[in-house]
């Protein structure tokens, strides 16, 4: 769907949020389902671990983010789905592999989609470098992915444990988008969605409107965000916050580090050249993604927003527009709900400290 103006439905839309007391513009709107879900999460660190699947495009900074997650005492990884994105299918398979194996971690790993739902699948810079994983010949993985359908194995687990698995995402939607065509009512059942993509409230890195996870696969994020489950998002706004990022003393510390660090500082070798080729230090989405959930102190504010993707055949592809819940905007399209949860305040200096010690201690 393109996004157009609706102008009759947002006289509606603002008269219906006047009236039901949310009409305050520029307020601070952390939702209240979100900050139940920070007060649940900080409970449940003591006592349950979370119950995750996690969906991935295996590139560098996927591979970081496996590692906070397979060295994590919060999370129970059930299974690790893979797809396209970052690299091609059979490489993100194998990093993924390599990385649980470097962290100790046996996670069962399924194969997903090869290709987005619509479009052909479009070659863009490989940042991470030609395997993925900074062409350091690194990935010789042990163990091969399991025989099942990454589609079906989501569908399963959910099924087997109602309402107790969450999803990391941080690749494009399309496994998730699958899971939810063939089998709405099981995806219902998904306790929680955390993604990296969008944009956030800043701009894009594929193009200057869209975030890569949501331009690669934009019809897969808009079945995703009208399927309205419980989801929290983590744009790349929240990524370019300069404290978050890895320096050149970042990187050294990192290969005189742990096993974990001396191989994500390899891994890492391209896209810290592709960040330093332009001055800058080198960001970590995906890590960051997985930091909202194991640490959720990290998580300073998020706002309840109903997001529309741009499907259209035309230079919005990928962008999500965000309406804030609580602001009212002149027009505005019809909103049954309040759809995703995003992450608008964090604490950098906690993450990139939390980081370094899984990499050095
Ligand atoms: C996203 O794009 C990929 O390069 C990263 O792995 C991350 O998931 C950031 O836009
Ligand atoms: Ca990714």
């Amino acid at each position: 769907m393109k996004c157009t103006r609706k102008t009759l439905a947002c006289v509606m839309a603002a008269i219906m949020l006047l009236l039901s007391g949310c009409g305050a513009a520029n307020t601070d709107n952390t939702s209240e389902s979100a900050k139940e879900t920070a007060v649940e999460t900080t409970a449940k660190s003591s006592t349950q671990r979370h119950k995750v699947i996690i969906d991935t495009d295996t590139g560098s900074d996927d591979a970081g983010a496996l590692v906070l997650a397979a060295t994590s005492e919060q999370l129970d990884i059930l299974g690790v789905t893979v797809l396209f994105g970052n690299v091609p299918l059979k490489n993100a398979a194998d990093n993924a592999l390599m990385t649980l194996e470097v962290c100790g971690s046996d996670a069962p790993v399924y194969i997903g989609a090869e290709k987005p739902l619509k479009k052909e699948r479009e070659e863009m810079i490989s940042v991470h470098g030609k395997d993925g994983m900074g062409d350091q010949d690194l990935i010789h993985p042990k163990r091969g992915a399991e025989d099942g359908d990454a589609v079906d194995f989501i569908l399963d687990t959910i099924k087997s444990d109602p309402g107790e698995v969450e999803i990391i995402a941080f690749g494009p939607l399309t496994n998730i988008a699958l899971a939810l065509k063939k089998d709405p009512d099981t995806m219902k059942l998904c306790k929680r969605l955390w993604v990296m993509g969008t944009t956030g409230f800043g701009v894009g890195n594929a193009t200057p409107v869209a975030e890569f996870n949501v331009y690669s696969d934009a019809e897969a994020y808009d079945t995703v965000l009208r399927a309205e489950l419980p989801m929290t998002v983590l744009g790349l706004d929240m990524v370019e916050i300069e404290e978050t990022k890895i320096t050149e003393d970042d990187l050294s510390k990192m290969a005189q580090g742990n096993k974990n660090g001396v191989f994500m500082s390899k891994a890492f070798a391209k896209l810290f050249e592709f960040y330093r080729k332009s001055g800058n230090n080198m960001t970590l989405p995906d890590p960051m993604a997985v930091a909202c959930m194991i640490w959720p102190d990290m998580v300073l504010e998020t706002k309840s927003c109903y997001g529309l993707t741009c499907v259209g055949d035309d230079a919005a592809y990928g962008q999500v527009i965000l309406y804030q819940n609580g602001s009212v905007y002149e027009a505005m399209p019809e909103i049954s709900s309040y759809n995703l949860d995003v992450v608008t305040k964090i604490d950098a200096k906690l993450f990139k400290d939390r980081f370094m010690s899984v990499m050095t201690d």
